[in-house]
């Protein structure tokens, strides 16, 4: 069975309690910590900057998974990689020059992540799989959390994993949007490895339970 990760998704937390939410998803067994980016303008919202995740990096050893739903996106890449990123996702459909992106990422010493919209096919990210170290499928339209699972994204997952093997590197698939512990095991069996999870891991009264739902039917 694959090893399953889980990326509790900020967005979700309680804001006037950010810290003390970052502190608990680690002591309740969290991987990497999920850190969502809006600009109102790449999707209908606005989250947090550079500034919000600079502040909760020296509460917790969690890796940081930056996913950012901007566009244009290079000017802002330094930012994100000083405030502590180890990972920055951006997405395909973000701009012209996704693959100078990913490389001014990792020009950065951070993991370059790239995201695909639900209506983007996985042909779309064949030319910049050379450059990427993570692959980020949307499983759900961004912009906010708490929306419903789009089964049709299991497809892709199937063709993302065929891509992402063929490389023959280890280059994990995170998915995002809508996972519990039945949309996860889902994702998990068709290629997925990291689930990223905002309203069922801090909508939950128990996070470490909430961790080991996501995790444990995955597993099997
Ligand atoms: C949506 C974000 C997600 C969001 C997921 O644009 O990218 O990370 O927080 O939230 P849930 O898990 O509630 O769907
Ligand atoms: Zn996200």
């Amino acid at each position: 069975a694959r090893t399953v990760r889980v990326a509790p998704s900020l967005l979700a937390a309680d804001f006037a309690r950010v810290g003390a939410e970052v502190a608990a998803v680690e002591q309740a067994g969290a991987d990497w910590l999920h850190l969502d980016v809006m600009d109102g303008h790449f999707v209908p919202n606005l989250s947090f900057g550079p500034q919000l995740i600079a502040a909760c990096r020296p509460l917790t050893g969690l890796p940081f998974d930056v996913h950012l739903m901007i566009a244009p996106v290079d000017p802002f890449i330094a930012a994100f990689a000083e405030a502590g990123a180890q990972h920055i996702h951006i997405h395909i459909e973000a701009g012209p020059h996704a693959h100078r992106s990913l490389q001014t990422i990792k020009a950065h010493g951070v993991k370059a992540g790239i995201a695909l919209n639900p209506a983007t096919p996985a042909d779309a990210v064949a030319e910049v799989m050379d450059v990427a170290d993570l692959i980020l499928v949307m499983t759900v339209n961004p912009g906010f959390g708490g929306q419903r699972f789009i089964t049709s994204q299991l497809n892709k997952i199937e063709r993302l994993r065929r891509m992402a093997d063929a490389t023959g590197r280890d280059i994990p698939i995170l998915v995002d949007g809508g996972i519990d512990a039945t949309t996860g095991a889902d994702c998990v069996r068709a290629g997925a490895d990291t689930l990223v999870a905002g309203t069922s891991v801090f909508g939950k009264q128990d996070y470490r339970a909430a961790i080991d739902a996501l995790r444990a039917p995955a597993g099997i």
